[in-house]
């Protein structure tokens, strides 16, 4: 069975400020194109048609103006740009990237799921990396990448074994066990899940900031022993804030995004 693939685009995106009254933070310029063609391209490019896209209300017939069906060729041209066949569903509350995973249940019907945070952009695709996981793998893959400012994201602590052991949300904030990052080793947005996946999310209870998190997914799978985790090339960024959205679009220029290894 095919694997699908699941964009989480919803949030009201307020660390944007003005700029997220009305538009959907997907939808904001990065270089020459809206923000989601960026994950919507990376599936592609790793061999995923059947994508499932999931916003907030309010926010879903932005998406479908722009992606249609998922078929569309480059505006003025006859050349394809997606290739896709979308599916669009709507999370009515805020409540964490775990309980869009929990959505995709039923569209995943059974198969392997791969996730990409909306606002996420990659120098590479990754294709081998997930077209092997896709393959061949069990449990779940995640991908990390070392960063100057851990305690914005979730990060890995190895065992002494050099395996991935825990998994810890925003120390000190969201995860209190630490006081700091434990280590600088991010986790990026973007996730491969067995069909074991939605069992785990019906086990979860939401954190401290009241989200079911996808950080307590990945360290279930850790403690199962089956995490694989990928070392990123390249740079990768999350555009939830105004310097980062406004640095990547010259970021993108510069070195193209979602380039093949
Ligand atoms: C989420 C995840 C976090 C991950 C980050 C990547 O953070 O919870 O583990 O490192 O995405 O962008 P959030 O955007 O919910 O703050």
């Amino acid at each position: 069975m095919e694997a699908r693939g699941l964009i989480a685009a919803g949030g009201e995106a307020t660390r944007l400020g003005e700029l997220t009254r009305v538009a959907n933070k997907h939808l904001l310029p990065v270089a020459r194109w809206p923000m989601i063609y960026y994950p919507l391209q990376l599936l592609q490019l790793a061999g995923i048609r059947e994508v499932l896209i999931v916003t907030g209300q309010g926010h879903a017939g932005q998406l479908i103006d722009l992606l249609g069906d998922g078929r569309m060729p480059a505006r003025g041209s006859e050349q394809p740009m997606f290739d896709l066949d979308l599916t669009y569903k709507v999370q009515t509350e805020p409540g964490g990237i775990a309980q869009v995973v929990g959505m995709a249940e039923g569209f995943a019907g059974g198969g392997k799921l791969v996730v990409c945070l909306g606002d996420n952009l990659f120098e590479f695709a990754e294709v081998a990396a997930i077209r092997d996981w896709v393959n061949g793998g069990e449990g779940a893959q995640i991908f990390i990448k070392e960063v100057p400012d851990p305690e914005r994201f979730g990060v890995v602590v190895y065992g002494e074994d050099g395996r991935v052991s825990d998994v810890v949300e925003k120390a000190g904030v969201v995860d209190t066990r630490y006081e700091s990052p434990p280590t600088s080793d991010a986790v990026v947005g973007l996730y491969c899940y067995d069909a074991g996946v939605y069992e785990l999310i019906r086990e979860l209870r939401p954190s401290s900031r009241g989200e079911l998190e996808i950080t307590d997914v990945n360290r279930a799978y850790a403690e199962q022993g089956c995490l694989d985790v990928h070392r990123l090339q390249g740079w990768w960024h999350d555009a939830g804030t105004h310097e980062a959205l406004s640095e990547l679009g010259a970021l993108v220029e510069e070195t193209g995004a979602n380039k093949p290894a």
